[in-house]
């Protein structure tokens, strides 16, 4: 298993993360159990800064709450300088309860209701990322009936599609999100947009897929953007002052998972917008990009307590844990891969190929099919690694499982961030009818 961040081996043979034992760590919080290794979190955060500071850009990082959104993880984002993106009233709301800035806060998402865009205008968030000609029209109308001027980006199609090593480029977009390029609907947004009295358009952004491991797909898609915002010069004079090119950039969940470096993706990207722009004569833009995954996905290892197993000779072992598909449901939605240890027998030889399912009542919930550990017994903590992206976001109630505890780690402290769901939790928005009340 790769040891990310500040994991290490201890003396003892544990898994160690931030300083802290992780078994110690089950033993005070129980299991299933996230864990996030802050000091990698931050360095994370940091290493995209600092890339962009090289680069001469003005820029924003705004990291995407949806891969991770707590109030602790808000208030790390806002301590390291970044903006934040958001997709629903729900992660809006997390990010003012944690004091986040909300001029840093960038809203986005294909179906806004009314009254989440009149929560974001009252909390005077940075700007809405706009999907879609209801929301750009619906948005005009809101703008005009409060008065204000509202500051959007316009999500936009560029007919590239992007995963791991592979990108596609594709004449004809089917995607539920943004304008497409190719067939004037990005250009017809434009103009509606910059002609707005309410709406003050600030530029394009497209966000081309997830997990990608080359620059390639940035590069092709920042291409197409700038192709189109000199058509938007030519035809509607309308300058850009902000580029975002979105998330999606790599990272490491097994062995053969190969990322770039934060440096190399916004090297490309800036080298590309500098020499698309000027050959253009159009003027550099802010750039501004959206890493979710990527700031937060290694830092999280998931802590599950080993109980039952089920052998089939010359079949398969399956050792079952204490969560499943309510803690990670990345698995079972579209077959993620993830590598595991034993966290109280780390030293101890893999010798036994066996697969991990869930505890839920679903045959799909299982967390990684074959992979190679040290013999397990009941109450062993089975540490699996990179789940800090798209875990707890996902997270639900299946089965009636209670929500795990988040913890971060740091320096040989760890701090309770998300406290564990109880079975009142539970049950506490559910209300007995009142007939049945009657008839008892
Ligand atoms: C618009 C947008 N920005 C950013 C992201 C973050 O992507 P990632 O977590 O892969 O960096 C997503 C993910 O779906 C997205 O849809």
């Amino acid at each position: 298993m790769y040891l990310h961040g500040t994991s290490r081996v201890n003396e003892k043979g544990n898994l160690e993360i931030g300083g802290c034992d992780v078994t110690q760590l089950a033993a005070t919080y129980g299991t299933p159990l996230y864990v996030y290794d802050e000091a990698l979190i931050r360095s994370k955060c940091r290493a995209y800064i600092d890339a962009f500071r090289q680069s001469g850009f003005a820029f924003q990082v705004a990291y995407a709450s949806k891969a991770f959104c707590t109030m602790a993880m808000c208030k790390l984002v806002e301590e390291e300088g970044m903006s934040l993106d958001v997709v629903s009233g729900g992660e809006l709301y997390t990010a003012l309860q944690a004091g986040f800035p909300a001029e840093r806060i960038h809203f986005h998402g294909n179906n806004k209701s009314i009254e989440e865009i009149h929560m974001a205008l009252d909390a005077k968030i940075g700007c809405f990322v706009v999907d879609n000609f209801y929301e750009l029209v619906t948005l005009d109308e809101i703008a005009q009936e409060r008065e204000e001027k509202v500051a959007v980006l316009l999500r936009v199609t560029p007919g590239v599609e992007a995963h791991t090593h592979e990108y596609i480029s594709t004449g004809q977009v089917d995607s539920k999100f943004g304008f497409d390029v190719q067939n004037g609907q990005a250009l017809e947004a434009i103009k509606y947009a910059h002609e707005s009295k309410q709406l003050h358009l600030l530029g394009v952004h497209s966000h081309i897929g997830s997990q990608i491991f080359e620059a390639e797909g940035f590069i092709v898609a920042i291409k197409r953007l700038i192709e189109l915002l000199e058509e938007a010069r030519d035809q509607h004079g309308f300058i850009s002052e902000v580029l975002n090119v979105g998330g999606g950039f790599g990272i490491r969940y097994v062995e053969s998972d190969t990322p770039l470096s934060a440096e190399t993706y916004i090297k490309a990207i800036t080298d590309t917008v500098r020499e698309e722009m000027a050959q253009r004569q159009l003027p550099l833009p802010e750039l501004w990009i959206e890493p979710g995954r990527s700031i937060v996905g290694d830092a999280g290892t998931t802590l599950y307590r080993i109980g039952s197993h089920k052998h089939i000779p010359n079949v398969r072992k399956y050792v079952a844990v204490d969560g499943g598909m309510t803690d990670n449901l990345r698995p079972a939605l579209y077959q993620a891969v993830y590598e595991a240890a034993i966290a109280n027998k780390m030293n101890a030889p893999a010798t036994e190929q066996v697969s991990i399912a869930g505890k839920c009542c679903e045959s799909g919930d299982m967390l990684i099919w074959d992979v190679m550990l040290p013999e397990a017994d009941a109450g062993d903590i089975l540490a699996v690694t990179s789940t800090g992206a798209y875990g707890y976001s996902m997270s639900n109630n299946y089965n009636r499982i209670a929500r795990p505890a988040v913890v971060f780690v740091k320096e040989g402290e760890a701090e309770l961030v998300v406290k564990r769901e109880t079975y009142q939790d539970v049950v506490s928005h559910d209300l007995l009818p009142k007939r049945a009340q009657l008839q008892r």
